[in-house]
């Protein structure tokens, strides 16, 4: 069925001439023509064969079948095998050929990180969402690190200050002030009341001035302004893994930075060691990259720990030694739930002078509070310069002014806050216990953790082999026959198969429950080891259907008059 497989896909499918008369036949050459005529010839013979299938019912059944399948298997070997699909390269390969020429080389390419199994599981999530109601059987979101435990005490608040959501200052509307502001140094009250709750959720170990603060839309442009800031294009920043597979994208694509793995193992729980520093700088030299700093995530995502004053400092000797900087992405920091206590980057360089200038600390409000979509982040840096060309960059990705208002009133509710982050912490605690419980009944095990919203799950038992390819096909299976998205350690470039993120928090009580009851009925029958794979393609088929969804998401118009214009 691979023909009739490539028809329901290919945009082909709905040429007519029409289409093409689009094109002045005048400059047609005689290749073209020659092309046109094997295109239409097969377009012809292809949709006899849809006819035909489509009309089985009123024919002879046996009759029918057995003429549509030698029809297909002919089809299939001597024409689809070869000059169908060839024809489809050609227009595909054209089209990118085409687009690399009218786009820029950055959107034209197809490095922007977005293409691991990481973002491949949300895509399938998105074609069959689990929902208790209407869709019971559907997939359930096990692979986004969202935090939807405390939105009550969120809501319960705007309920209680409807002038903050209202554009309203002592019951009179600012609007037109909101409106019109745009200064991206941000909102006066805006600031102060964030760098009072950043220094809050560090336990007030550590105060953060409003004057060092840049405000940014959200982690991801944090994170991407401190590149453009510190490095060049191809100078490096060397990361421990497992690392955010975002990265991949956020810290590379536009600036064209590179990425060096610091390789952490689970023989001493993925720690970071100055062994592994050393050995990440010197890779880096060999590939002849000169290294611009280090981006620790600190509590990590995706293992749900934090780094110990210990790790920190060897870290901030390594920076100091290497002349380099040190990014820390603190955006888990709300979510730290058990000890032992997260220790901020900003209170381990409290007594040392000499390294502030060379130390950035990313925040957002994205994971502790739950608010990614509202896109607020920030950089804290004790060096002038890169706060005064960070703000001046923040102008390509602001926060809104009416964001900034809302949650200035928000986060300068000290009551408010305290309540939070207490309240929050005590809920996502609950939630990772019932995770790592229901996989405990199953009989796997996770990386012990006290912050995140997920867990490190070590399934290298369920695995047939100790190989990514082991991983990808348990994944595939976890996917597609149990319905759970989860992200394979591979995404997030750990060293070692057989370790999954677990996300816990974007969801109800009853839907993580519901999960791990398919995972217990999955690991029971044996699914793990069974060869069936409901998933799994053959390389071959993987290919085409790759290679054909690449052209299905192409107007039917727009390939055929590509079509004629590049052949
Ligand atoms: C470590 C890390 N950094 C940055 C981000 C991006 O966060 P934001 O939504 O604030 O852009 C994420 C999101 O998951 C993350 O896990």
């Amino acid at each position: 069925m691979l023909v009739y497989e490539l028809l329901s896909l290919s945009p082909l499918q709905h040429l007519g001439p029409t289409d093409l008369l689009h094109c002045n036949p005048q400059f047609i050459s005689l290749p073209q023509q020659v092309a046109l005529f094997v295109f239409f010839w097969h377009k012809i013979s292809i949709n006899s064969l849809v006819t035909s299938l489509h009309a089985s019912p009123h024919c002879s059944l046996s009759l029918s079948l057995s003429l549509s399948l030698s029809l297909s298997l002919c089809l299939e070997s001597l024409l689809g095998s070869i000059s169908v699909l060839f024809c489809r390269y050609i227009v595909s390969s054209l089209y990118t050929r085409m687009n690399q020429k009218l786009l820029s080389r950055k959107a034209a390419c197809n490095v922007h990180g977005q293409d691991s199994s990481y973002f491949l599981g949300w895509q399938e999530y998105e074609k069959n969402p689990y929902d208790p109601i209407t869709n019971p059987g559907g997939m359930i979101q096990m692979g986004l690190a969202e935090n939807q435990l405390s939105f009550d005490l969120i809501e319960s608040w705007l309920r209680s200050h409807p002038d903050a959501a209202g554009f309203k200052k002592d019951g009179a509307l600012i609007f037109r002030e909101l409106a019109l502001f745009q200064d991206y140094h941000g909102l006066p009250a805006f600031k102060s009341a964030l760098a009072k709750f950043m220094g809050e959720v560090r336990g007030n170990k550590v105060t953060f001035e409003p004057c060092k603060l840049v405000l940014t839309a959200g982690a991801t442009s944090a994170n991407e302004t401190l590149v453009f800031c510190l490095a060049e294009p191809g100078e490096a920043f060397l990361l421990p893994t497992p690392y955010y597979p975002g990265f991949d994208r956020d810290l590379k694509w536009r600036t064209g930075a590179e990425i060096v793995p610091i390789h952490c193992s689970s023989s001493n729980g993925f720690r970071v060691t100055k062994v592994a520093l050393e050995a990440a700088h010197r890779h880096a030299q060999k590939r002849g990259l000169r290294v611009k700093g280090v981006l620790l995530t600190n509590p990590s995502n995706p293992l749900g720990t934090t780094m110990t004053r210990q790790e920190l400092d060897t870290l901030i000797d390594f920076v100091v030694a290497k002349d380099i900087h040190l990014i820390s992405d603190e955006i888990y920091s709300g979510t730290s739930f058990d000890s032992p206590e997260f220790v901020s980057i900003a209170e381990a360089i409290k007594d040392r002078n000499d390294v502030a200038h060379r130390v950035h600390i990313v925040s957002s409000l994205s994971k502790g509070l739950g608010l990614p979509g509202f896109r607020v982040g920030a950089i804290y840096s004790g060096n002038d310069a890169v706060v005064s060309a960070a703000t001046k960059m923040s102008s390509f990705g602001l926060i809104s002014s009416q964001t900034q208002y809302l949650l200035a009133g928000l986060l300068s509710d000290d009551e408010f806050t305290k309540k939070y982050i207490l309240e929050n912490r005590r809920r996502i605690k609950e939630r990772h216990d019932l995770l790592v419980e229901g996989f405990r009944r199953i009989g796997i095990r996770c990386l012990e953790s006290n912050a995140g919203l997920f867990c490190w799950v070590d399934v290298r038992h369920l695995l047939k082999s100790n190989t990514f390819k082991a991983e990808m096909e348990l994944w595939r299976k976890i996917v597609y026959q149990v319905g759970l998205n989860i992200s394979p350690g591979s995404s997030c470039h750990c060293d070692e198969p057989g370790w999954f993120r677990v996300c816990f928090a974007n969801m109800s009580e009853d839907t993580l429950n519901l999960s791990m009851q398919r995972l217990k009925n999955f690991v029971d029958s044996g699914g793990h080891r069974s060869t069936h794979d409901s998933g799994h393609r053959s390389p071959r088929r993987q290919f085409l259907t790759k290679w054909v969804f690449r052209l299905s998401s192409l107007p039917a118009a727009a390939t055929a008059r590509l079509f004629l214009q590049f052949l």
